[in-house]
């Protein structure tokens, strides 16, 4: 009989916790815990695994290597009983703002932080690397794996990865791992002639022997068994086999728990109804090992996929397997998934299944209480109904290392490949393991074996396809790529799952991967494919991308001076030490309840009746259900008042929020939604553009701008062309989820209200409306936002007023933060364009006139779709002048969720349809695209359609000096020839221009307010009406103060906005937040400067808090509140002249990339990037913005699409796992940023002469798109004018290359052999 101890034990940071049996929840997740325990720094992006925000490092005492072992873990996927006899490291434990770890120090100071939410993720990745290798830094390539599996939305990366990389021990510029890693670090050209580093870094040197030590107490654990709170079952946790059959023979339906990564996906009922047992430590299930023999590798059930794949990388004939293993998911959730978890589950599109088949693997399975042992092949376990039983465990894998064909003579090749929608940290379109093995002498195929993941909703075995191959001649190329490939493609196509989303791509994947294999197969057994030197000998090489390397190019400024420095963002010491407190961080409020949210599970309907009865009857939940009715004030809010806080009689979206409810905890409201049944009448849905223009949807608003006559401008011209360009739907995937706190205040109907808002005040203002009380009663602040991106401009002041009903209805403070799919579903994302194009043209290239009609999808209400069609239609013209223009926009009324703010701002649609326009037009004329742009090309003065003059005008001048810099011209041929030479890998380069005005939507949004104090300490508080989320808002505006008060940087002090502080504030969004706001602070710090230089000059050598107190005894007002305002009207609609733009923010970009043509894979090899973005106020921040945005807009334009399921409206891509923001693997190998300098600006009259840069860098990620596009046309055996939209997915660039396979699967469509999908995109 087994003992069991009755507590769980385990350490945090160094500090012991003993939790009783019975006293929480055992069940939840390491990251809740630690959050309700005040660890607030372990941050929640996703609760699934994918963004590794929620990153901790688990040490833990290895019984069977006899040593501690570190691994990074997302801790939203640990359970909190797996912790028993581990040391468990948070952010926290590392350092603090006042003593970082080197990690934490130098992602922070060389700028590896924007809003901060990812940043502890980060940090702890990189930590828990450098820990597990104490004697030997790693190395850079091993960092970008570790980072590989951490998101970041607002970065791009680039500084992260510099940062991480100086502690990397093949770094170029980390000699002694105390440099700065910059290229020019004083400390490494120190007694050369290098510019001192502007922040004066001296960074903390990484020693390995200063670490918490792994407490000696855990080594020698026990069984375990805890019971939970409430009546969830209880859990155990053995230590071995013996323990486990002690405990099913008691339980006999208890559920083995290992890695967690798949267990926690099964449903609740389950989750709480069955005993847990988990196995992660029973020493059994942990062998690792060559057998006796050596014929064999043997592995234990428990053995995670991250030390499998350590041991495969040390056997050479498993490079199959190592291929698989390096990627799957991320290095986190590798950490955690067991091989044995991975078998029982067989997830839907395993990678392993597949490869685990072709090498003939085997697994042992023990009974838990009988004993009772069997060894079957994976094969037979999987297809012969001998899977697993009731009660048994998967104690060993077995994989021969001699392959049985391989013993006759044969030769055999073993592969396996995956393709994904992007490079790492993603599921599988489609993979596969294959096997070929062939007679030596007469190429004849003695076994074959083509496994596929992707296809059907497990793995499917293409066993028609193998017959065909046996016996062929391997070396018949005709025979290859008619028969088998067609054959192969037949075979997936009836493999398919039902409504699979993309199938006419997995169907081309699954041909194409074997085509690969192929010529892969050849080159391995000598074979001549026919294909020549066209095939690369590395073809099929699993081999990472370059490790990336950067260049950031500015004059440095003046060694004394503030403004221009390249400050690091003010809080970036508390992002990556996990101390900036977000809204969700904030400790609970006495007697706090969580909301939770009744979501409409139809497109558009009309409710019929609600029924809360199940769910009210809850333990703990609040015995009311909060709807319409219970709003006291208006239900109606937004811009244009066209929508329902609650809907009161119909729903319009799939996802809108019906009803709320609220409970004692964010699991039991969860639930208790869930439980709230309605009944609905469905009506008509529309979803798309082209649905909405079949069956005139419109918002009736006609947006118009119209200059010249184009008619007589098309009857003149030599030539007039026709197109159209469209551009998807993007997700704003602000790392941090909408989240909100009404705190009622007892008295007088006042309302404490903290917003994820970029614009506090319309919150306060529908908040108050909601409530019907004056807005004098709410006070909304935001402190800091973990990014935005104008997602949280419109929506946020809904979402603070269904918490403020339930506030006000329960009278208590009442939180609601969203899970990620709610914030995907509720909220909308960027508008999807249509673009209907005309354009006259004259022989020498030079435009004449152009007509677009635009159509965009704004969904079921106004929010700021005409705002945005307007912003679209005025930046039509793009960089290229034309005498005659009119241009026409319609916004699409349709049943999604309302389409809202994402920077760019309709701009960036808008220069896309005019650059796919310039490009198809240049195709048609058979003239070189630059030479055409370079042709209509603005000159300066020249009036654009709206009327208005083009002024400080630089995109010519830097049209020519990037070419000159990135050696465009002889690069452009290289990449000819590169293309003649290859056959399946194509290369494109493409320059793109980019002109982005600034301005906001209407008069009373150009002003900003600020209120400057000054203590008597001398420290300085600014309060502005800006937010800060991550664009360095804050420390641009403290640097303008300090400058302005001639203080150092460190005595200003900004602590967020509020409306209690500065009243009417205009929401922070346009880029403009700067100019306005720091307009507001600088007046205000002159004013007080100016009444403090009585008190200065007389003592210049006094320091700043004498003059202070000097000021204040002579009863002088150290206070002061400025107005700042443009005078203008922003916009003439009315008269069609469109946006006046204050100024332009310019850039060019120049992407140079590499296509797959086979797979749609990509790598942006080479990026550079030349912008305009004034006199710079901080070029790291600006640079960070240009990154950033860069990297955004490569989403936008590859590999973020948002999938719609038609036949329901449900939004698919509703998790961070479905869709793909890029990773650090996608951001280009080589990534040059530069800032024009030296320009003299005629007209610009922004503050300090600089240039808003948040949203314009945007547009020129489609230089990746162009590059691609250019790589696509190189492929296309059918030639003529390419129209490609975005997203440029890897799904639309394979189909985008014509050949025999897509031919194949073309006729297969046509003859309605490829399964329909409803599953569409937006
Ligand atoms: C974010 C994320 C990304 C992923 N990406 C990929 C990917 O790219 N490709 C891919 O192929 N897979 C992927 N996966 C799936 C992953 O590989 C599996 O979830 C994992 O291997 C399951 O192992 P586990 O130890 O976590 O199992 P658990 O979650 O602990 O258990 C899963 C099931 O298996 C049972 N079980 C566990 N161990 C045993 C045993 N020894 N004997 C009998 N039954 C057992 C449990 O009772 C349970 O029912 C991903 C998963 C996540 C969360
Ligand atoms: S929150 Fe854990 S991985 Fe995203
Ligand atoms: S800084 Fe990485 S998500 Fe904002």
């Amino acid at each position: 009989m087994n003992k069991y101890r009755e507590s769980l034990l385990f350490y945090v940071n160094g500090e012991r916790r003993i939790i009783q049996s019975g006293s929480m929840d055992m069940a939840m997740s390491l990251a809740n815990y630690l959050r309700s325990e005040g660890l607030t720094g372990t941050k929640l992006g996703c609760n699934e695994g994918v963004c590794s925000a929620c990153t901790i490092m688990l040490s833990k005492f290895d019984t069977v290597e006899n040593k501690v072992e570190h691994l990074a873990i997302n801790s939203c996927l640990t359970p909190l009983y797996a912790l028993d006899g581990k040391h468990v490291t948070t952010i926290e434990g590392i350092g603090s703002p006042t003593y970082p770890h080197p990690v934490q120090e130098r992602i922070a100071l060389l700028h590896g932080t924007q809003c901060g939410f990812c940043s502890p993720g980060f940090s702890m990745s990189l930590y828990a690397l450098l820990r597990n290798n104490p004697h030997e830094l790693p190395t850079e390539a091993e960092i970008e794996e570790c980072l590989a599996g951490n998101l970041c939305r607002c970065t791009g990366y680039r500084p992260i990865l510099d940062a991480a990389k100086t502690l990397a021990r093949d770094n170029r510029w980390n000699q002694d791992g105390a440099g700065c890693g910059r290229v020019d670090c004083c400390k490494l050209k120190a007694g050369q002639d290098a510019a001192p580093c502007e922040t004066k870094n001296q960074f903390r040197r990484y020693d390995a022997s200063q670490e918490l030590i792994f407490p000696p107490a855990l080594q020698c654990m026990g069984h375990l068994r805890l019971a939970s709170a409430s009546s969830i079952a209880p859990v155990y946790r053995p230590m071995s086999m013996a323990g486990v059959q002690d405990i099913f023979s008691k339980h006999h339906h208890a559920a083995l728990v290992a890695g967690n990564t798949a267990f926690r996906l099964q449903s609740y009922a389950d989750l709480v109804r069955r005993p847990h047992v988990y196995i992660g430590d029973i020493v059994e299930l942990q062998e690792l090992h060559l057998s006796d023999e050596g014929h064999e590798l043997v592995i234990g059930g428990c053995v995670t996929l991250a030390q499998l794949l350590q041991k495969a990388q040390t056997i050479s004939r498993l490079g199959a397997l190592r291929d698989c293993l390096a990627r799957i998911g991320n290095p986190h959730v590798r950490n955690a998934a067991t091989v044995g978890g991975h078998i029982a589950t067989i997830p839907s599109s395993s990678d392993l299944i597949p490869v685990l088949l072709i090498l003939h693997a085997a697994v042992s399975l023990q009974h838990a209480v009988s004993g009772v042992q069997r060894t079957v092949s994976l094969d037979r376990y999987l297809h012969d109904g001998v899977g697993l039983a009731d009660g048994e465990i998967i104690m060993h894998i077995h994989i021969p290392l001699n392959l049985p064909s391989a013993a006759s003579g044969a030769l055999v090749f073993v592969h396996s490949q995956k393709q994904s929608m992007r490079k790492a940290n993603d599921s599988t379109i489609v993979s596969c393991g294959m096997r070929v093995s062939i007679d030596p002498v007469t190429f004849r195929v003695l076994d074959a074996s083509f496994v596929f993941a992707g296809l059907d909703r497990t793995y499917f075995v293409a066993q028609e396809t193998a017959s065909l191959a046996h016996g062929a001649d391997w070396s018949d190329s005709g025979f290859i790529n008619s028969t088998l490939l067609e054959t192969c493609a037949q075979e997936a196509a009836s493999a398919l799952a039902d409504n699979v989303d993309r199938p006419k791509y997995r169907v081309s994947l699954a041909a194409s991967l074997l085509y690969q294999f192929w010529m892969a197969s050849c080159k391995e057994f000598g074979i001549d494919h026919g294909l020549g030197p066209r095939i690369p000998d590395d073809y099929l090489a699993y081999t990472q991308p370059k490790s990336m390397i950067s260049e950031q190019a500015f004059a440095p400024v003046e060694e004394k001076a503030i403004i221009g420095k390249g400050e690091p963002h003010l809080s970036a010491l508390k992002h990556t030490t996990g101390q900036a407190v977000y809204i969700d961080d904030m400790p609970p409020v006495h007697g706090e309840l969580s909301v939770g949210l009744v979501l409409s599970t139809r497109s558009h309907a009309r409710i019929l009746s609600i029924d809360p009865s199940q769910a009210l009857g809850m333990e703990g939940v609040y015995p009311k259900l909060f709807t319409a009715s219970d709003i006291p004030g208006k239900n109606v809010w937004n811009l244009w008042q066209d929508e329902e806080i609650l809907p009161s009689k119909e729903v319009h979206f799939h996802g809108q929020i019906v009803a709320a409810v609220a409970a004692k905890d964010r699991e039991t409201a969860r639930r208790a939604a869930d439980a709230v049944v309605i009944e609905y009448e469905d009506l008509p849905a529309i979803y798309s553009i082209d649905q909405a223009i079949e069956q005139e949807s419109f918002f009736e608003e006609v947006s118009e701008i119209e200059c010249g006559d184009v008619e007589a401008a098309f009857a003149s011209a030599d030539y007039v062309f026709e197109g159209e360009a469209r551009c998807g739907a993007q997700e704003h995937l602000y790392m941090e989820p909408q989240a909100f706190l009404v705190v009622p205040k007892g008295e007088d109907d006042e309302y404490d209200v903290f917003a994820t808002s970029q614009s506090p005040h319309n919150c306060q203002a529908t908040v108050a409306k909601t409530l019907g009380i004056p807005a004098n009663r709410v006070y909304c602040r935001a402190k800091r936002l973990g990014g935005a991106f104008g997602g949280k401009d419109m929506p946020p002041p809904l979402f603070a007023s269904v918490a403020a009903v339930v506030a006000q209805g329960t009278r208590k403070p009442s939180r609601l933060v969203f899970r990620r799919d709610q914030d995907m579903r509720i909220t909308g994302q960027r508008h999807p364009f249509l673009g209907k194009w005309k354009v006259g043209v004259m022989q020498d290239g030079r435009i004449i006139g152009r007509r677009v009609e635009v159509f965009s999808n704004g969904g079921h209400s106004h929010d700021c779709s005409v705002p945005v069609m307007n912003n679209c239609l005025s930046s039509l013209d793009g960089c290229y002048y034309s005498p005659s223009a009119h241009f026409v926009g319609r916004v699409c009324k349709t049943n999604i969720a309302s389409t809202t703010a994402f920077r760019g701002f309709g701009a960036c649609q808008g220069e896309f349809i005019v650059e796919s326009m310039m490009r198809e037009v240049a195709e048609s004329l058979g003239m070189d695209a630059d030479l055409l742009r370079r042709i209509n090309l603005y000159k300066e003065g020249e009036l654009s359609p709206s009327s208005y003059h083009i002024h400080d005008w630089t995109v010519p001048q830097m049209f020519e000096e990037i070419q000159q810099s990135a050696e465009y011209a002889k690069r452009k041929v290289a990449v000819d020839e590169y293309n003649k030479q290859s056959m399946f890998r194509k290369r494109g380069i493409a320059l793109v221009p980019t002109k982005h005005g600034i301005t906001i939507g209407s008069r009373e949004m150009l002003e900003a307010a600020a209120l400057v104090h000054i203590h008597l300490d001398g420290s300085v508080m600014v309060h502005h009406h800006g937010v800060e989320m991550g664009q360095g808002l804050h420390t641009k505006i403290a640097m303008i103060a300090a400058d302005a008060l001639g203080v150092p940087l460190s005595s200003v002090y900004i602590p967020g906005s509020s409306t209690e502080v500065l009243a009417n504030s205009t929401p922070t969004g346009a880029s403009i937040s700067t100019d306005l706001n720091g307009g507001a602070v600088l007046k205000a710090c002159k004013a007080l400067a100016s009444r403090l230089q009585p008190y200065r000059e007389p003592m210049p050598n006094s320091d700043f808090p004498a003059a202070v107190r000097a000021a204040f005894t002579d009863q002088v007002d150290l206070s002061e509140r400025a107005f700042f305002n443009i005078d203008m009207i922003p916009e003439d609609f009315a008269n069609k002249r469109g946006f006046n733009y204050l100024y332009y923010t310019q850039g060019v970009a120049i992407a140079e990339v590499e296509l797959d043509t086979l797979t749609g894979a990509h790598t942006a090899h080479r990026v550079d990037i030349l912008m305009d973005v004034g006199r710079s106020l901080n070029k790291a921040v600006d640079i960070g913005q240009i990154e950033g945005a860069f990297m955004q807009g490569v989403g936008w334009c590859t590999t973020e699409e948002l999938m719609l399921d038609t036949s329901s409206g449900a939004l698919s891509t509703n998790r961070l796992g479905l869709y793909r923001v890029p990773t650090c693997m996608d951001i280009p190998r080589d990534f040059r940023v530069a800032i024009l300098e030296g320009v003299e600006y005629k007209h610009l009259n922004n503050i300090h002469s600089s240039r808003a840069v948040g949203e314009p860098p945007l547009f020129l990620g489609s230089s990746v798109f162009f590059g691609l596009r250019e790589a696509v046309k190189a492929a296309r055996a059918s030639h003529g004018t390419l129209h490609m939209d975005i997203p440029a997915t890897v799904e639309t660039l394979r189909m985008a290359c014509d050949d025999g396979i897509t031919t194949i699967v073309d006729k297969l469509e046509e003859q309605g052999k490829l399964a329909k999908s409803t599953i569409q995109r937006i």
